[in-house]
């Protein structure tokens, strides 16, 4: 950061301590750890275009978090700080985050993870008919952006595409919702005992649905993309969460497994896209994987 940021920061709003928390994210925002208001807090800076639109999205979709009755998620002591065009986002100082926690092996984490998911879940429970299908929709948007970047890279094939034309969200949905969140990943996920917090969401057009594809896209991204936490002894911790949500959901069987394979199709795609420059035989197997869940889900 500009040494001339540094000042106001400190002149304006009496930050202090100012220290590299990570090397620039893949969304450009810089992250920092800092002391303010006697505590040590944690700063994500929004400095040009698009990290000021990756920021506003955080803080958007922060609030809505909190409507939906999972403030207890969404860090503590936040905050938005501005200067000039910058915008901060002032946070909770959190400890290591899950993949952290995945590579030091600690073997508790799974069991804490999908327990708070299904804490989480119970408590954003509702009735309302249309909500999980918008979140279908959100995701099929999601998977046809990035199945548009993989075609005109050359990784798939534009008729490879087509497929997503074929989910019916009506198929895999009941008129009850819960929490629904994309970019719930093991680099965005914080566990303290029996407590989760969730930092960096994107912006949806709900974050009501179903919390069975995030838990299916942390799962792919944990066990297979990250190939930590030991898929063999965890995974059943997963399948179990997602068939409990899907009960309290009143989802059928069937429609619990579609929801998982359009959860993984994503991930993979998205997973898939992220490697396009630096490995493309990766990229290639990644997005096959993605279209062959996709089929699944269908
Ligand atoms: N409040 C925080 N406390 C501790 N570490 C954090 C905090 N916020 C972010 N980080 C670290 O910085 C990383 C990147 O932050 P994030 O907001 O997820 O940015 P990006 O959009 O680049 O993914 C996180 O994966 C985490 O390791
Ligand atoms: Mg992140």
């Amino acid at each position: 950061m500009q040494q001339s940021l540094f000042v106001k920061l400190r002149d304006k709003y009496g930050v202090r301590n100012l220290a590299n928390l990570v090397a620039r994210g893949h969304t450009h925002a810089d992250l920092y750890s800092c002391e303010l208001h006697g505590k040590k807090l944690a700063l994500k800076i929004g400095d040009d275009a698009r990290s000021r639109r990756e920021v506003t999205d955080n803080l958007y979709g922060y609030r809505q978090l909190t409507k939906i009755g999972a403030k207890s998620i969404i860090p503590r002591n936040l905050e938005m700080l501005t200067l000039g065009a910058t915008k901060i986002i002032v946070m909770e100082f959190l400890q290591h985050n899950f993949k952290r926690e995945a590579e030091k092996r600690n073997p508790r984490i799974c069991v804490q993870l999908t327990s708070s998911s299904r804490s989480l879940a119970t408590l954003t429970l509702g009735m309302k008919k249309g909500i999980q299908a918008k979140a279908i929709r959100e995701i099929k948007y999601n998977l046809r952006s990035s199945y548009g970047k993989l075609a005109d890279s050359g990784v798939i094939s534009k008729s490879d595409t087509k497929i997503i034309g074929d989910i019916r969200e009506g198929s895999l949905v009941s008129d009850r919702c819960c929490i629904f969140m994309l970019d719930f990943t093991p680099d965005n996920v914080f566990l303290k005992g029996s407590s989760m917090t969730v930092i960096d969401p994107w912006k949806q057009t709900t974050y009501m649905g179903s919390f069975i594809p995030s838990l299916s896209m942390f799962a792919s991204q944990l066990f297979d993309v990250y190939k930590l936490g030991n898929k063999k002894a965890n995974y059943g911790y997963f399948e179990s969460a997602m068939d409990y949500i899907g009960a309290k959901l009143r989802l059928k069987e069937r429609q619990i497994e579609k929801q998982m394979y359009l959860g993984q199709s994503l991930q993979y795609a998205l997973s898939s896209h992220a490697l396009i420059s630096s490995n493309r035989t990766v990229a290639r197997r990644y997005s096959r994987i993605s279209l062959d869940m996709l089929s699944k889900a269908i």
